[in-house]
């Protein structure tokens, strides 16, 4: 039976960034990464990963599917000029390596992501995802997540414009709404 791991990464290990960049390679040749059509040299991919180690307001959770770094998600915190809107946030770049779906690595990773925004005082989290991503939509939705918006020009994938659906979920009571 596979055995799957979540973690917060604070840091990556020679090995853990290259099976990274591999599993962010290989959603890309599977038809989504982030927002690239092809996959970047190697050298990009690295450098976007340890960019996002770096970035205070981002926290960084690799999913692991039999040791191996094969998924991430990361949480967006506001920055300190958002102050009003410092109870939202984002979650964002969540994947799965081809390879490595179908083990609950996703849903693993949007509970500790959930988790950490809970711990943080957040009262909403919100995402939004191409609605090409079948399995994505069918995730969130039946993670609790509302639909709030579907955006038209969302994404150019060649000459195809995509639309992308808007989410949101309530993670501790508003105390107040206007
Ligand atoms: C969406 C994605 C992250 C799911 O990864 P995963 O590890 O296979 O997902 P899990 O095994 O944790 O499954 C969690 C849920 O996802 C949904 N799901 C996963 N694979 C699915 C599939 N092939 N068809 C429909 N729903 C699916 C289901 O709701 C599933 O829950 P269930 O098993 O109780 O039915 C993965 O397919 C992926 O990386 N897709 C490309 C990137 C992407 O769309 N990211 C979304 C934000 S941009």
């Amino acid at each position: 039976m596979s055995n799957i791991k979540v973690e917060t990464l604070t840091e990556l290990k020679a090995s853990d960034l290259e099976d990274l960049c591999q599993a962010t390679e290989d959603a890309i040749r599977d038809g989504i990464g982030f927002n690239w059509l092809l996959p970047p040299p190697r050298d990009v991919l690295e450098t976007f990963w340890r960019g996002v180690l770096v970035v205070p307001e981002r926290v960084l959770f690799g999913g692991r599917l039999d040791g191996t770094l094969a998924a991430s998600i990361q949480l967006l915190k506001p920055g300190p000029s958002k102050e009003t809107t410092s109870f939202n946030a984002v979650i964002g770049y969540h994947f799965v390596a081809p390879w490595a779906r179908g083990h609950g690595l996703a849903k693993a990773l949007l509970l500790a992501a959930e988790t950490e925004a809970k711990s943080q005082g957040f009262s909403v989290i919100t995402l939004h995802v191409r609605e090409t991503q079948e399995a994505a939509l069918k995730l969130y939705h039946e993670s609790g997540y509302t639909r709030w918006g579907i955006m038209p020009y969302y994404e150019m994938v060649g000459d195809t414009m995509i639309a992308g659906h808007y989410f949101y979920k309530n993670i501790k009571p508003i105390m107040k709404i206007a």
